[in-house]
């Protein structure tokens, strides 16, 4: 029976409780006014990141908000209880990616080597000095003449995406082109990197793509929350014991590339892929033939591959869509210099400059990974100033915040791809661009990337002209779940033959 001191005892408890979880989450919200750096007022238990806790808004849009409170060159703030700096001047974000970048060369994501076997090897979580080791040996696999030889393998999966609309997006009124995009980079991924045709577009049921959808699957709150904790709160990423790469997703991904790598090595065939690349490093490099190291960069690959250009495909297909004269300009150049060089083809993109203007517009107004982050490797006098940040204090900066701040580009909100013209590209202040980040630790994969985005779209507008439907809105809706930045509920539009 509950009797009144019984009440009485419980009460103080929780009382005890909540006043010990108090303090121990406001420790430290003293750390910037001891240093006299401006700072937003944190609340207790979630700092300043409010709705990102509660996964009310994306990655990208918390990082904005923040940026859009405040004019000075860097804030303080918090996560959670953890004291964070946002760069804001692009002076000193200059420094923290190039100048000092002794200071700045680890990124604040949790390195989980007891729990997560595969992510803790990729490059994107690496740690000094293995990250400058490997970052070194995988280099040569994006250089210009290897993406050359490459690009005849996502040639084909160009025509196959063709073929597919041709058949499907016809009979229906309207078209998930997120959903084609995202089957177009998996086979992509799955050609140039696995050495696999995973014929997504013919297999509604294939392997590959089902690991795909899994693998960044923002509207499952437990992956989006996995993944929110492992750039945001590294502590609890690592107090749970958390994976990033769901188990499910990396078993398939490590029993296929190994089963591949062993077809290849019986077969004596070379493919011009990156598994041949991959295999070299494997005979050459002792470090390589430690099976987990290769694994986990060919999962980096496709992990990184694939979310990122097929939504940067997906958005551009929604802005021409909205701009049929972009359109329109856009297909005469694809008509004009395909006609030249044999078809849509390395050299053939090469010398379409208006794509490349669209494109960058593209990444301006949706950097697909819409904030970059480091850590002090050790103590950082901020230059000019008499601040000092301590050892291991997460830096966040705010990419979509910058590409969208109208001191930098007029009408933020229009798509204008004149921006990136040969003339105005010149006035563009540097280091408040950067789609792909910059520095020593900037995209590995950028030029693969815009290779794949530049030949996806090709190849979709010299078939098709893109209309909106009833259902596309003037103003994306990004997923609020998002780490990266991600259309919410897919991307519907019309499609007729050109
Ligand atoms: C439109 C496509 C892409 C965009 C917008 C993009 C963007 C980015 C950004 C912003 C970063 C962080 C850079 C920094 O911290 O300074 C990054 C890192 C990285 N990206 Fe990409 N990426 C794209 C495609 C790719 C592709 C296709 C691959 C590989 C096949 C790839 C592999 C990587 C890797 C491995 C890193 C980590 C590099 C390191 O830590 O050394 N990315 N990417």
């Amino acid at each position: 029976m509950l009797t009144f001191s019984f009440l009485v005892e419980l009460v103080f408890y929780v009382v005890i409780i909540f006043i010990s979880l108090y303090l121990y989450f406001t420790r430290n919200f003293n750390h910037w006014k001891n240093k006299n750096v401006p700072y937003f007022k944190p609340l207790p238990f979630v700092g300043n990141v409010y709705n990102g806790v509660l996964m009310r808004d994306s990655m990208g849009e918390i990082f904005s908000d923040l940026y859009n409170k405040t004019m000075k060159p860097f804030i303080g703030f918090f996560i959670l209880d953890k004291p964070c700096l946002l760069l804001r001047d692009p002076q000193l974000i200059k420094r923290v990616l190039i100048s000092d970048f002794q200071h700045f060369y680890d990124r604040n994501i949790l390195n989980n080597k007891r729990d997560d076997p595969i992510s803790t090897h990729m490059l994107f979580f690496l740690k000094n000095p293995e990250w400058k080791d490997i970052r070194g040996k995988i280099t040569p696999v994006f250089s210009s003449s290897k993406i050359k030889i490459m690009s005849r393998l996502i040639e084909d999966v160009g025509q196959e995406m063709v073929d597919y609309l041709e058949k499907n997006a016809m009979l229906d009124s309207t078209v998930d082109m997120k959903d084609v995009s995202l089957r177009f980079t998996v086979d992509v991924i799955g050609t140039a990197v696995f050495g696999v045709n995973a014929h997504s577009f013919q297999n509604a049921n294939c392997k590959f793509n089902e690991i795909a959808q899994k693998l960044f699957n923002w509207d499952d709150t437990l992956t989006a929350f996995r993944i929110r904790c492992y750039f945001l709160t590294p502590m609890i990423a690592k107090l749970f014991r958390m994976k990033f790469i769901h188990p499910y997703c990396a078993n398939f991904l490590k029993k296929s590339f190994l089963e591949i790598m062993d077809r290849r090595i019986a077969s004596k065939v070379s493919r011009n892929d990156l598994i041949d690349i991959l295999l070299q490093l494997k005979t050459n490099d002792k470090q390589f033939m430690d099976g987990d190291i290769l694994v986990a960069q060919a999962v980096m690959f496709f992990a990184a591959g694939f979310e990122t250009t097929s939504s940067t495909i997906a958005f551009a297909l929604h802005e021409l869509a909205q701009h049929p004269d972009i359109q329109n300009k856009l297909r005469q150049e694809i008509d004009l210099i395909s006609g030249k060089h044999d078809g849509i083809n390395y050299d053939s993109l090469k010398e379409m400059e208006y794509l490349d203007m669209c494109v960058k517009e593209v990444l301006r107004k949706y950097p697909v990974l819409p904030f970059l982050d480091r850590k002090t490797a050790t103590n950082y006098d901020i230059p000019g100033t008499d601040v000092i940040i301590e050892k291991d204090t997460p830096v966040f900066i705010p990419i979509l915040a910058l590409h969208n701040d109208p001191r930098y580009f007029a009408n933020p909100e229009v798509f204008n791809p004149e921006r990136f013209s040969k003339t105005n590209n010149n006035n563009i202040e540097h280091f408040v661009y950067m789609p792909f980040g910059e520095g020593p630790r900037n995209c590995i994969g950028a030029r693969f990337g815009k290779l794949t985005t530049k030949l996806g779209l090709a190849y979709i507008l010299k078939s098709f002209v893109v209309e909106k439907t009833c259902f596309t809105e003037a103003k994306i809706r990004f997923n609020p779940k998002g780490v990266t930045l991600s259309p919410f509920k897919g991307m519907k539009l019309k499609l007729r033959k050109v």
